[in-house]
């Protein structure tokens, strides 16, 4: 058996936090390595001292590529030893195109000769590698979903000709079938005798794809074995160091009859012209979860963010909140009634990366507040650490950077944000993304008692598990129209059903 990657003793610490403790792990070659573990058990921290990004000297211990001691002190060390990562936050540049983010990282000798025609050709061929053949390389990248330019970054850390590739949450954006042409990219690549480190929550994925398991929990590396010595409930045990008896919690509360809130006739335009939401109404009742699901491309958060006001193309529609007709043209009108959403792209909309935690979870509340040079510092603070210890953020300060926490403790912290403004409606666009199975239970079960507290919540998620789980209602979207509508109390709906709608059938 040869390991192509080693690594021993690694330890790294943070002010306050011990993120890795003595890690000693071994990768064979031309394996997909998993490695799995709660929000903060480090897995990305580790990522980071294998590729560079915390340069040789900011941590203790050593790494072995091929049986050779390495330091790395940048990315582009790594790089040029043949290990590459798609890290779990996107990075690409917004305003650039397709094209120039492909190729930013090669040293483009005397720019006023690139030859772009030559260059765009190239793009398109990596493009293709990924599936993305269809979209051109001039396009700007923040003309771009998600999901594209999810693959778009694979397809950069692919020209680098890596012989270890790294992928930190790779599918957490990406559809149905995203996800399988990036599946299908693995299995080539595999075949061609490159590495994979493989870091998801998702455990469906892990035991499609790996072929060794490790777990990490609070800076330890757990466990290391074969896919085959592992099943799901033993994984998800190691992971959170207690057994979850339910992810799905049983309703609190049956919804009500009356009618909370409504959007009637919305028709949506995107930037380019094209009608992405055809005049659809929805509408939602008291103590409610309803469940919005459908394909990338369905037009869920198109819907919800002109809803919200938040959407950048063309929309037109109404909004009753109680029976009365309410007008919105900013979100801030939306928080004013009470209203609120949290957004799928937690980079972009999402957390303030300048500010500390506590101030990002209380950015809202203090918005709101009608004399916003009166701030009770007091009950500020103990309802933020009120909410945090509700959600177990895992931070070891609140005034510390939102940076310095892990992924999935900044999307819990958006939720956060979110409940301390009270709201009466919540809209929630994917919930637990990126989140670890305990955390999910627990955002479930959050969820479930702010229902009871006399919140309604309208769901868009990708996770059909999910929306199966805690819907008391379903609505299926395809193509921008609602194709089906399921009444879920019982949940007893089955996926293949609801996937028969919202892939367009009738
Ligand atoms: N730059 C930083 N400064 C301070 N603390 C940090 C920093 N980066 C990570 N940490 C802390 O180190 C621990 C491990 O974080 P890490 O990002 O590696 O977790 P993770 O396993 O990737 O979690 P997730 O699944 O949420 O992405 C966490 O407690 C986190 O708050
Ligand atoms: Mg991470």
């Amino acid at each position: 058996m040869s390991f192509i990657l080693e690594v021993k003793n690694i330890s790294k610490e943070f002010p306050g936090v011990k993120a890795l403790d003595n890690i000693n792990l071994r990768i064979k070659q031309n394996e997909v390595h998993a490695i799995v573990g709660e929000n903060g058990a480090g897995k990305s921290t580790f990522i980071k001292i294998l590729c560079g990004v915390y340069p040789f000297g900011t941590y203790n211990g050593e790494i072995y590529l091929e049986g050779e001691k390495k330091k790395f002190f940048s990315p582009k060390d790594a790089e040029e030893e043949g290990i590459s990562v798609v890290h779990q936050e996107l990075s690409l540049f917004e305003e650039m195109t397709v094209s120039e983010n492909i190729f930013i990282d090669f040293n483009l000798v005397n720019k006023a000769f690139i030859n772009w025609d030559f260059l765009n050709k190239q793009a398109l061929k990596w493009l293709k590698t990924v599936g993305l053949e269809h979209i051109n390389p001039t396009t700007k990248v923040k003309d771009l979903g998600v999901g594209e330019k999810q693959l778009l970054e694979i397809a950069k850390a692919l020209i680098q000709n890596p012989k270890i590739l790294i992928l930190d949450e790779p599918t957490s954006s990406l559809s149905v079938k995203e996800t399988e042409v990036l599946f299908n990219i693995i299995k080539e690549l595999k075949n061609k005798g490159l590495t994979f480190i493989y870091i998801s929550h998702k455990l469906e994925e892990v035991f499609k794809l790996a072929d060794t398991i490790s777990v990490f929990r609070d800076g330890h590396l757990i466990e290391t074995n074969n896919k085959e010595a592992y099943e799901r409930k033993k994984v998800i045990n190691l992971m959170v160091g207690r057994e979850i008896s339910q992810m799905y919690p049983k309703r609190l509360v049956k919804p009500k009859d009356n009618v909370v809130f409504e959007a009637k006739n919305f028709n949506v335009y995107n930037k380019f012209g094209r009608k992405v939401v055809d005049n659809v109404s929805i509408n939602l009742r008291e103590n409610e979860i309803l469940g919005l699901f459908g394909l990338i491309g369905a037009g869920r958060s198109e819907l919800v963010n002109s809803i919200y006001g938040s959407y950048k193309g063309k929309y037109v529609g109404e909004v009753y909140f109680k029976g009365e007709k309410i007008k919105i043209n900013s979100p801030i009108d939306c928080i004013k009634h009470g209203i609120a959403l949290l957004t799928e792209e937690r980079k972009l909309y999402g957390t303030i990366p300048t500010m500390s935690v506590k101030d990002n979870i209380s950015l809202l509340y203090l918005n709101q507040r009608k004399n916003k040079f009166f701030v009770d510092k007091y009950e500020e603070l103990k309802e933020v650490s009120k909410l945090v210890e509700q959600l177990k953020i895992k931070t070891s300060n609140l005034e510390e950077s939102i940076t310095t926490l892990s992924g999935g403790n900044q999307q819990k912290v958006l939720l956060a944000r979110n409940i301390m403004v009270l709201p009466e409606i919540i809209i929630i666009d994917e919930p637990t993304r990126g989140i670890d199975v305990g955390a999910k239970a627990e955002i479930y079960s959050l969820m479930n008692k702010l229902t009871q507290e006399g919140i309604s919540f309208i769901m868009v998620s990708s996770e059909l598990p999910e929306i199966i789980g805690i819907s008391d209602r379903i609505l299926v979207m395809h193509e921008g129209k609602i194709t089906a509508e399921f009444d879920n109390i019982n949940k007893n709906i089955s996926q293949e059903e609801i996937m028969h709608y919202a892939t367009g059938g009738n």
